[in-house]
Parts: structure tokens; sequence; C-alpha cells
């Protein structure tokens, strides 16, 4: 991918910050992060410090959104957040299945279309996460795992359900261990995954971006950037150090 023009997909430089920042990081990321126009970046901060994060950001591109939010609006749901609240403190976005909601805190493929939809109802854009397990992907079974995880948001949901989102594929192989799927591995999965919205029908296939996240450092991010169908990253551990976020950014012009 070249340095981005209007009618190409504009790469996006995601972090998701997870269970970590302060107040001081995000002071201290906004004051630094190099503001690239040939990228969008988002972030992703804890659900604590995102209200702070989005008003330093208010008159910038920089677009701000939750890890993960409850399916309904409000209610006795002690201890969750919705995306209405997201909405109301000026954020734009929310994460939505990622591996780790999956695996540790029981979302299945319902509760992420459930998910999706507030999300969408509340005005904000998901970013749908995807990924196949280590087992799913030795046994053959990858692009299966990555599917079901896209139909079953498909099926609970009658609008065209990409338009203008993201997809992040996240290998959950590759995630906080140091090992990136390789750029082929990558771009196969991507494509897949291309064709599988194309299949769709809405003729949303070649705008929507796919990002791809697992181990992105600025020493892996130009291989992987230069594949055809990998539009960005969503950046875990290397996201904190915003130095080597923006080099992440930087290869993005590359
Ligand atoms: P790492 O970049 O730390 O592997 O995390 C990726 C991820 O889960 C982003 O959502």
């Amino acid at each position: 991918m070249s340095v981005w023009c209007q009618g190409m997909r504009k790469p996006i430089v995601a972090a998701n910050w997870k269970m970590n920042g302060s107040l001081e990081l995000c002071e201290h990321f906004t004051g630094n992060l190099v503001r690239p126009d040939y990228a969008d970046v988002w972030i992703f901060p804890t659900a604590l410090h995102l209200g702070s994060l989005t008003d330093s950001l208010r008159d910038t591109e920089i677009a701000t959104g939750a890890q993960n939010v409850w399916c309904e609006p409000n209610g006795a749901y002690t201890g969750e957040i919705s995306a209405t609240m997201v909405a109301t403190l000026g954020a734009q976005l929310a994460l939505v299945g990622h591996s780790e909601r999956r695996a540790s805190f029981g979302d299945s493929d319902e509760v992420v279309a459930k998910k999706f939809k507030s999300i969408t109802d509340a005005g904000l854009k998901p970013v749908l996460c995807v990924g196949e397990t280590l087992e799913e992907r030795e046994s053959g079974l990858a692009f299966e795992a990555v599917e079901r995880q896209l139909n079953v948001v498909e099926e609970a949901w009658d609008r065209p359900v990409y338009l203008h989102e993201a997809i992040a594929y996240e290998p959950v192989w590759a995630i906080g261990t140091g090992k990136a799927a390789t750029a082929e591995i990558a771009q196969e999965m991507h494509a897949l995954i291309r064709n599988h919205v194309d299949g769709n029908g809405s003729g949303e296939s070649q705008a929507l971006r796919i990002l791809y996240g697992g181990s992105v450092k600025a020493v892996n991010a130009p291989e992987l950037i230069a594949q055809e169908d990998i539009d960005g990253f969503l950046v875990g551990g290397a996201s904190l150090d915003v130095n080597e976020f923006n080099q992440i950014c930087e290869a993005m012009k590359s």
C-alpha cells in the first residue's frame, strides 16, 4: 500500500490498551503522538480513562472507543457500561468479540452478536474482532472458525453490517505471544474475510478495512501492511509505548 489518497482504503492504526494505562499515560500519549494525515488513529483505553482521553482529543481527528460494552442500554448489570454511555462521552467506537473477552469472560458468539447490535443502535462504530485458536489452525479449521464468528453477527443483524466499520483479524495464538502471523498467513485470512463479506451481497467488501492484530510492532508492521488486504493494525502491548506506536503509524506511509 502506498501513501493514502482518496478512493483507497485509508489505513488505521488502533491502540488497544487492554487493562493498562493511567491518566499519566493518556497525557503522555496525546502529548507525544505524531498525528498522521495518511492513517486514521483510534485509541481504546480502559473505560475508566475513556472520558478524559476523549475530552482531550475532542478537536482532533483521533477517535476513541470502548474495549467492551454490555448488550443493554441500562439496567441492573453491576459493573457493566453500555454503548449509549460510551456514545454520550463523545467516543465513536467499540471493540466487540475480542478473544480475551471470548475466552476469559464468557462472551459467546450470541453475546457478541447482541453487543454488536447494541453498539450500532447507540450510533457507535463496532470493530468486530475475529480469530482462530492455535488448535483450530493446527486442525485446518482456521477459516471455519472465523467464518462462524462472522456469520453469527451477520445473521443476527439484518442490515449491511460492515459499512464504514472495520473487522479485526486477531489469531489467538499471535496475541501477546511475540509471535505475529506471517504476512502470508495474515494476507490469506484477510482475503478470505473480504471474500466472505463480498458474498453477503452488500457491495461493501472493497471499502471495508480489515485490521490485523497479534504481536504487531514497528519491526513487523511494514511487511504486514504491504499486503493487499491488510488495511491497518489493532495493536496491544506495543501501543503502550507512544514512540513504538508512532513508528507503526510511520509504516503506513510505505
Ligand atoms: P498484542 O499486540 O499485545 O499481541 O495484542 C493484540 C491485541 O489483542 C489487540 O487487540
